[in-house]
């Protein structure tokens, strides 16, 4: 790393470009690999088969990336070479360069205890364990490391430690050897290795072809209790990639590892991928309902990569929403089908909002598809993942699901084993359905929520005559970092009626906008209608539409679209909440008789009344109130949405007792969506009752909870009335020696603690004998922790923002990618008060002014600065 970073700005001179994509010089046919571990000198030697592809015949340098690696050895067809390589990498020079196949063979010294960065080949608690995606591999060894380059991996491990692992299948293995052969070419971004004192939970799946594979989760002895929701989430996978996609498993083995300290959730290796642990772990006793559903996701997301990424990979990293996109959307089918498709659509929709909508508003806006960028570490983005999913349900949602379903089938026959592009993706779309989709492609490559404004109109029939209704669409997409104009786009608008009384006259139906004004018409109506537009979020836009709060709670009383029914509730909670805020009409009453009518209807699921439940973050009420040109005063908005709950806890005040009751069950804890759904009201409407019993019922709660999710509900409402210190005691001492469960408890108090004491609470935790700075799971509690907490974090002196500043300063110089991630808590800066703007920009410009900063954290505070 450099002493000097030179400032970032949007055109920084670091940046790669998408238009500058040149293919590879050569071809690698095949790739033999040996690791010697040793904690602070492994050696690694590599024999790369190659030869010039067919367009680089002729002279033509070699260049392969390799950093922070020490070059012992460099042979070409077994004769030594004197090179001395540059920081980043190796260039052969033509004239040494053979016209034909050769060998090149070196051979390096690496030092994994010392690499904190968690990219290449690290050791964690013990474990050697790598982390490839996306560059990582060039600090393993000196390689052609890019995506687009695809070969088959021999890989011997030699190592005194039990277990030695890599990808593909295990071929031969002695006292302190192990060998494993790929049959399946991948770029190297999927290679793996493990080595540690494991232990396996096992099992094994018949594919639908009759082929078993064993499968394996390798863990730290005593972790072995906590394997079998993965590994049961596992094989629903396997399963369900078979029936809804045709896509069988293609290895004799499949194994996942679990590991302490990982930079993101999970990656999908090749037959080998690793986990965080916490999205590996779980049993009742340590895990919330919510754990074991993204426990679940996860485990489907990384096992659906094998086809949609692996066996189709793409073919540089601007094209990362080919496999990321195309997986979350994967997966968000199969927890859907695993649970309920509207509870899930409403979770799904909720999370697209609060970080992609926020993203999309702010300096760190990007396309789906960037166009460039400087770290591409800093792209695996809400952007990329969520909206790239909804990208292909628009996609689905035009061409029907017979064309989307033909679509894909084209997509795996005609791009397997290759390394693709959006173009590839979405010809086979045209090539099935004789579509144009050129427009379409606006959404992979132009950055920006579209802004949907509706108007409708009612014409009364003659009499005896039917009347006809109209709606009007106009779509405006604000500008955005680097992309002022903006082009009308394609948008899916699902749309249903509703009567006078609450029946579906008009059931749904998908309009499909193009223009940048648009209107639609229903004709052969007897009586005005109530619209339920953009049914199931048909589309990433934000819906501008003035409509009553008596027409939202008639929608949330009668809407036959679950998800549209929630809408109207937190549509109308947030009208409500804004209006409180903004001096307008007082709806108050409206929202708290719709609401309360919608607790008490147990004709209705208790995730969705959850759910509908849940009022708006005070960081959504932050990007509604700025959407609407207000600046947002955290204080303000805070003590709001806690009235407001104080008002709906009042109203329901003689209610909360029984239906906490009632939804008590005595069947011992299983983490099923049915279960999870009563939990989940359960504790919503215990949060109201601490508002009003002062923490009685809580304090109760926690004491006789059997499962975490119960304890965590119990704690969450104790802390939040500021309450709940010998719970968080009682708490610690159980939990101590558990880092996953402990991250809960760092979370919980630094996004919990009341404004004024949120910075001193979250300096004593990050000085806590349990932080640890190294351990990215730790850091983002307390951190992540602290910029959840809206009024703590933007307290207005400043404090929460130089506080975080200061540690994103020391996690940088381990951590770099930790470290740029955190930082998007400052995204939102343009959205408030001068004085708070000017103290989160000098924050930016002391990290940018900081000797030795990293690429990452750079580009991150550059962009959010520019
Ligand atoms: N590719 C991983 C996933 O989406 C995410 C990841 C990216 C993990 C980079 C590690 C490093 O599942
Ligand atoms: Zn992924």
């Amino acid at each position: 790393m450099s002493s000097e970073t030179p400032p970032v700005t949007a055109a920084d001179p670091r940046s790669i470009w998408l238009a500058d994509y040149q293919p590879y010089s050569h071809v690698l046919d095949k790739a033999e690999l040996c690791f010697r571990l040793a904690p602070k000198g492994t050696r690694v030697s590599a024999r790369l088969h190659l030869r010039p592809s067919a367009a680089a015949r002729g002279r033509h340098v070699l260049r392969l990336d390799g950093e922070a690696l020490r070059l012992v050895s460099l042979r070409l067809d077994g004769q030594l070479i004197d090179l001395t390589p540059d920081p980043t990498g190796l260039t052969l020079p033509a004239d040494l360069l053979p016209d034909a196949p050769f060998v090149l063979e070196t051979e390096v010294l690496i030092d994994p205890v010392s690499n904190t960065a968690l990219e290449g080949l690290y050791m964690s608690n013990g474990m050697y364990c790598s982390q490839c995606e996306a560059q990582g591999f060039r600090k393993i060894t000196f390689w052609p490391d890019r995506p687009d380059v695809m070969t088959r991996y021999t890989v011997r491990i030699e190592s005194d430690l039990p277990v030695l692992l890599s990808n593909g299948n295990p071929t031969a293995s002695g006292p302190g050897w192990a060998e494993w052969h790929d049959p399946w070419p991948k770029p190297s971004y999927l290679f793996a290795l493990v080595a540690g004192d494991l232990v396996a939970c096992r099992d094994s799946f018949t594919t639908m072809s009759g082929r078993k594979v064993d499968l394996a989760i390798w863990v730290r002895a005593g972790d072995e209790s906590r394997c079998a929701w993965a590994m049961d989430s596992l094989i629903r996978s396997m399963k369900w990639d078979e029936e809804v996609y045709g896509r069988e498993y293609d290895l004799d083995v499949f194994n996942i590892v679990a590991v302490d300290d990982f930079n993101m959730g999970a990656m999908e290796n090749k037959g080998l991928n690793i986990f965080n642990s916490k999205f590996v772990l779980a049993d009742a006793e340590s895990a919330t309902d919510d754990d074991f559903a993204r426990i679940e996701a996860i485990i489907a997301h990384e096992y659906f990569h094998n086809w949609t990424g692996n066996r189709i990979t793409c073919r540089d990293w601007f094209q990362l929403c080919l496999k990321e996109g195309l997986t979350v959307f994967r997966d968000q089918q199969f927890s859907g089908d695993m649970r309920s498709h509207a509870v899930k659509r409403i979770e799904d929709v909720a999370l697209l909002r609060a970080r992609q909508f926020r993203e999309d508003q702010g300096p760190l806006a990007h396309p789906v598809r960037p166009e460039s960028f400087v770290e591409i570490n800093n792209f695996y983005t809400a952007t990329v993942y969520e909206k790239g999913a909804e990208l292909i349900a628009m996609l689905k949602t035009l061409v029907g699901d017979a064309a989307y379903a033909k679509a894909l089938d084209l997509y795996f026959s005609r791009h397997d084993g290759e390394a693709a592009t959006i173009e590839d993706w979405l010809k086979v779309f045209e090539d099935v359905t004789g579509r144009d989709l050129s427009q379409f492609k606006r959404w992979y490559s132009e950055a920006g929520t579209p802004r949907l404004e509706v108007s409708e109109a009612w014409e009364v029939g003659e009499a005896g005559e039917a009347g006809v209704y109209t709606l009007s669409f106009t779509q405006h997409t604000p500008p955005t970092p680097g992309q002022k104009q903006k082009n009308p786009r394609v948008i899916p608008i699902a749309v249903g009626l509703l009567g006078p009384n609450g029946d579906e006259i008009r059931p749904t139906e998908v309009l499909e906008m193009t223009e940048v004004q648009q209107s639609f018409r229903f004709e052969g109506l007897t009586a005005r209608p109530v619209p339920s537009i953009l049914r199931g979020f048909s589309a990433p836009v934000l819906l501008a539409r003035d409509s009553s709060a008596a027409e939202r709670a008639f929608l949330l009383a009668h809407d036959t679209d679950l998800f549209n029914r929630y809408e109207a509730g937190r549509s109308l909670a947030r009208e409500m909440l804004v209006a409180q805020l903004t001096g307008g009409a007082d709806l108050r009453a409206t929202w708290a008789a719709a609401l309360a009518a919608l607790i008490r209807d147990e004709s209705l699921d208790p995730a969705f009344r959850a759910l509908t439940l849940r009022l708006p973050s005070e960081d959504d009420l932050a990007q509604a109130l700025s959407e609407r040109g207000h600046l947002p005063d955290p204080e303000a908005i805070r003590s709001a949405r806690r009235a407001a709950q104080d008002l709906l806890a009042g109203g329901l005040s003689a209610d909360l007792p029984g239906l906490i009751a009632g939804l008590a069950s005595d069947r011992p804890f299983l983490p099923d969506a049915e279960g999870a759904g009563r939990r989940s009201l359960s504790a919503g409407l215990l949060a109201l009752q601490t508002r009003l019993d002062g923490g009685a019922a809580a304090r109760q709660a926690f004491d006789a909870a059997d499962n975490m999710t119960s304890a965590i509900g119990a704690l969450t409402a104790l802390l939040d009335i500021g309450a709940g210190g010998a719970e968080l005691a009682a708490f610690a001492a159980r939990w101590q020696q558990d880092r996953n469960v402990m991250d809960k408890w760092f979370m919980l108090q630094a996004a919990l603690a009341a404004p004024d004491q949120a910075v001193e609470l979250v300096a004593e935790l990050a000085a806590h004998p349990g932080f640890d700075l190294k351990n990215p799971n730790r850091f983002r509690a307390v951190f992540g922790g602290l910029s959840a907490n809206h009024a703590g974090f933007h307290r207005a002196d400043g404090a929460g923002y130089r506080l975080l500043a200061d540690w994103l300063i020391r996690l940088d110089a381990l951590n770099p990618q930790s470290a740029a991630r955190v930082s998007a808590a400052f995204e939102t800066w343009p959205r408030y008060d001068p004085a708070r703007r000017a103290l989160i920009t000098a924050e930016l410009d002391r990290i940018l002014a900081t000797p030795g900063l990293s690429r990452d954290l750079g580009e991150m505070a550059g962009r959010m600065r520019a």
